[in-house]
């Protein structure tokens, strides 16, 4: 019987358990996985939910089977998706399930490596640029020209997010682009027009970006910021140098959790500031996440997307446990952390049977409504 990883909340731990492939639900694909990939919620959400389970969301594989309104997709398809966060048979397995929108095929030169890295971050940053911060849409014909100059700005440009945010503005013609790193500033130089490091401290940043903005005749204050990193005081630091009349934040975790303050944490009136939330693809923004889904498959086949870097983890499924760890302790740098499947060695299962169920009882944790805070 197939396997699959279930994720302790200790972020200690694994189950790997048995299960049967999954049954595809009328609009669902169900993929053979091939590689799977790891995002920061992987290990958030087990922690602060309380609650074991696959936390797996970036898929690529092999399509296995499809439900009865599925029309694009065929047993054999090369495809890469995004699970629905929170439910059963996530990524972390070796059959996984995804909504045929957030699913797209794959262009024969992407490697199921690089396809793993792309749906969570790609698609984080597609609805923080364009839905949230309704910024211009890239254009294949036509891009902004550079001398409009509509800056941009994105703390943690290095991060998965923050990296396909550059691709993606890059593509929209914002100029310039300004980004946010440290240990990975060969990277950013690539993604961004001018980068600046956050090791510096606040005070040097927030005089960096009044340069940047100032030599480039944009006076000292800029419109829009992508914050991709929004916790360990980005989000204060950014309210330095955004424009408080007219400015735009989109920030990936909400500062009414993750502010220094939360309470206190306001931004002035005249700034509008959204929590960019991911799993708004598979509730209010189904449309969007199609599109973009479509849309991501079609700029990763002609060279225009570029997956993001990536370090496979040994093991397999057995894998995963070390790749959360070293998300948890902020290893990662610009890199994404893969695991090939068929790596995982022929073992038997480490548990005969899951013990993935929601709490009920237990002390909520601090963070127990993220994504979205009441
Ligand atoms: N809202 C949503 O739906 C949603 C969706 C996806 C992700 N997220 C959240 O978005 C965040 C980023 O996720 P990710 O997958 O992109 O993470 P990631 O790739 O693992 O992030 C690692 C990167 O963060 C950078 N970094 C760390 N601290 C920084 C700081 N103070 N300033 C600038 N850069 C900093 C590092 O840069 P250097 O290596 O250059 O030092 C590193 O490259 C996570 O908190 C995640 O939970 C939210």
């Amino acid at each position: 019987m197939p396997k699959q990883v279930i994720v302790q909340p200790s972020i200690e731990a694994v189950e790997i358990i048995n299960t049967p492939i999954p049954e595809a639900g009328d609009n669902d694909v169900i993929i053979k996985v091939v590689v799977a990939g790891s995002n920061p919620k992987d290990w958030k959400y087990p922690l602060w939910k309380g609650w074991p389970h696959n936390s797996g969301d970036d898929i690529a594989g092999i399509v296995h089977a499809v439900g009865k309104d599925v029309y694009e997709f065929k047993p054999g398809d090369r495809v890469a998706a995004l699970h629905r966060a929170g439910k059963e048979n996530g990524g972390y397995a070796e059959y996984s399930v995804a909504p045929h929108w957030t699913t797209f095929h794959l262009p024969q030169h992407v490697t199921f490596e690089e396809a793993a890295t792309v749906p969570t971050a790609a698609l984080t940053a597609a609805i923080a640029l364009y839905v949230d911060m309704k910024l211009p849409l890239p254009q294949v014909e036509v891009a902004l020209a550079g001398e409009n100059k509509m800056p941009i700005l994105i703390y943690g440009v290095t991060s998965a997010v923050g990296a396909f945010a550059a691709k993606l503005a890059r593509l929209s013609g914002l100029y310039p682009i300004i980004g946010i790193a440290g240990r990975a500033s060969d990277f950013a130089q690539t993604l961004a027009d001018y980068v600046v490091d956050y090791r510096e401290g606040d005070d040097a940043i927030v005089k960096r970006v009044e340069e940047i903005l100032k030599q480039k005749g944009l006076g000292n204050k800029v419109t829009h910021v992508f914050d991709a990193i929004s916790e360990g005081g980005t989000l204060e630091t950014t309210l330095r140098f955004v424009d408080d009349n007219g400015g735009i934040i989109s920030t990936v975790l909400p500062p009414s959790l993750f502010a220094k303050d939360p309470e206190g944490f306001k931004y002035p009136p005249g700034m509008a500031a959204i929590n960019s939330a991911l799993p708004r693809v598979h509730s209010t923004h189904k449309d969007f996440g199609f599109l973009w889904s479509r849309f991501l498959g079609r700029l990763l086949a002609d060279g225009r997307l570029k997956p993001h870097p990536f370090e496979i983890v040994p093991g397999g499924l057995h894998g995963v446990l070390k790749g959360l760890q070293k998300l948890k302790e902020g290893k990662a740098s610009a890199t994404k952390y893969v695991y090939n499947i068929e790596d995982t060695p022929d073992s038997p299962p480490t548990h005969e049977t899951s013990t993935s169920k929601r709490p009920e009882d237990k002390q909520k944790h601090q963070f127990q409504a993220f994504p979205f805070p009441p």
